[in-house]
């Protein structure tokens, strides 16, 4: 048994360094350049703030308007903690939607987490893509149901999963993502429907990532695709395209009532503070007339897959706004990141356990704020730097 503590914890510090996978904690250059003279001075391919949303106007007045005379909700939902905004929000959620009814959480995570252990158990199996978010992977585990991974996209093998779950499991659900937060590719969700419709089975998906971005008004990737209706648990994260915080899910009533009364993390948890309810509804209003953020945003990064494409360098089967450029070893991504960042440009370097091993890279994250000539500054810091790793060869 250790008792030296502080040994035992200096020590594995130490090895997680020896393999280049500390992590820091650094501030936003832009948060300080912005406060000295109002502009940002960085381009910042970190933020997950699709639409440029953050800094919006009318969300941000909303927040700060004389009608916030509160800072916390005060309780859980059920223990006093629900007001006229939290039900006017979870309205407004479901219509855009179409959906029977809509629940907020303080997070993504606490969603995921949440309402994937409410919904299964010891009985029931989880299939579930193998490139799935960590907060996906801890509902299984704190769920005790069997968790079957299948390889990413691939759907014969979720097909070959859900053969074998059927004859063993009571209820059965897929786990999706739909824009992929590290490989930025699509899920196949036509197909993922037609199989859960041909096992029974239920299908829970993430549009962390499409929401705000993708389907009509920024519906998310199952709108887009027309599959809506039948993806029995939407979930969708107010922290990035919406430029917010918090979350939701939509389903049908009868799903969301078996949350209210068993998901732990919304019933034990304080609610969403209640000037995030009245900025979330500032914002899916403005998601919605976002049309022109989203064109933006489509054709940007268009552009920057084209033109890394057109070099050696492998961005995965991306086809989004999330652009991977796979190097491999963290040496090099936390190399080139450093070296962007001195150059003006913010990007982020992603290592295992985030993705597998082997596979680290720069992650550009884009934003409906910056256009084609924005790109062409990226690459001409970013392509010379690839080819002195070795990783583009013109
Ligand atoms: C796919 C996916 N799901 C869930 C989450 C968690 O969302 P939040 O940041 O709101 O906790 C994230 C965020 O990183 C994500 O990428």
């Amino acid at each position: 048994m250790h008792t030296n503590w502080l040994s035992w914890f200096e020590k594995q510090s130490r090895l997680t360094q020896a393999k280049g996978l500390q992590r820091n904690i650094e501030v936003n250059p832009n948060e300080m350049t912005s406060a000295k003279n109002g502009v940002n001075q960085y381009i910042d391919l970190t933020s997950n703030d699709y639409l440029g949303l953050t800094f919006n106007k009318d969300i941000l007045s909303a927040m700060t308007s004389d009608a916030i005379t509160k800072v916390g909700a005060g309780a859980a939902r059920l223990a006093g903690g629900t007001y006229e905004s939290h039900m006017m929000l979870e309205n407004m959620l479901s219509e855009f939607h179409g959906r029977q009814a809509a629940l907020t959480f303080t997070s993504g995570y606490m969603a995921n987490v949440g309402a994937i252990s409410a919904l299964v158990g010891k009985d029931d199996a989880v299939v579930s893509d193998k490139l799935n978010h960590a907060s996906i992977i801890d509902g299984v585990l704190l769920s005790k149901a069997k968790h079957y991974r299948y390889r990413h996209l691939d759907m014969v093998d979720l097909q070959q999963k859900l053969e074998i779950a059927v004859t063993k499991h009571q209820k059965i659900l897929i786990i999706s993502e739909s824009i992929f937060s590290m490989d930025g590719d699509l899920a196949p969700l036509r197909e993922i429907v037609d199989l859960k419709n041909r096992y029974g089975a239920l299908l829970y998906l993430d549009e962390a990532h499409s929401i705000g971005v993708r389907g009509r008004k920024g519906a998310g990737l199952a709108n887009e695709l027309g599959v809506e209706n039948q993806v029995e648990i939407i979930m969708a994260t107010f922290g990035k395209a919406y430029g917010s915080f918090g979350s939701y899910l939509v389903a049908d009533d009868v799903i969301v009532s078996h949350l209210i009364n068993h998901c732990r993390t919304f019933i034990f948890s304080t609610a969403m503070p209640y000037p995030n309810t009245v900025a979330n509804i500032a914002a899916l209003k403005v998601v919605q007339k976002a049309s022109e953020a989203r064109t933006q945003l489509a054709r940007t990064s268009q552009y920057m897959r084209d033109r890394l494409r057109s070099t050696e360098i492998d961005i995965l089967q991306s086809s989004s706004h999330i652009i991977p450029i796979v190097l491999g070893s963290n040496e090099s991504a936390l190399k080139i990141k450093k070296i962007l960042s001195e150059q003006g440009i913010l990007v982020n370097a992603i290592r295992p356990p985030t993705v597998p091993a082997g596979t680290s890279r720069l992650r550009l994250s884009l934003s409906a704020g910056y256009d084609e000539e924005d790109m062409d500054i990226v690459l001409s810091h970013l392509l010379p730097l690839l080819k002195s790793h070795g990783k583009v060869s013109a």
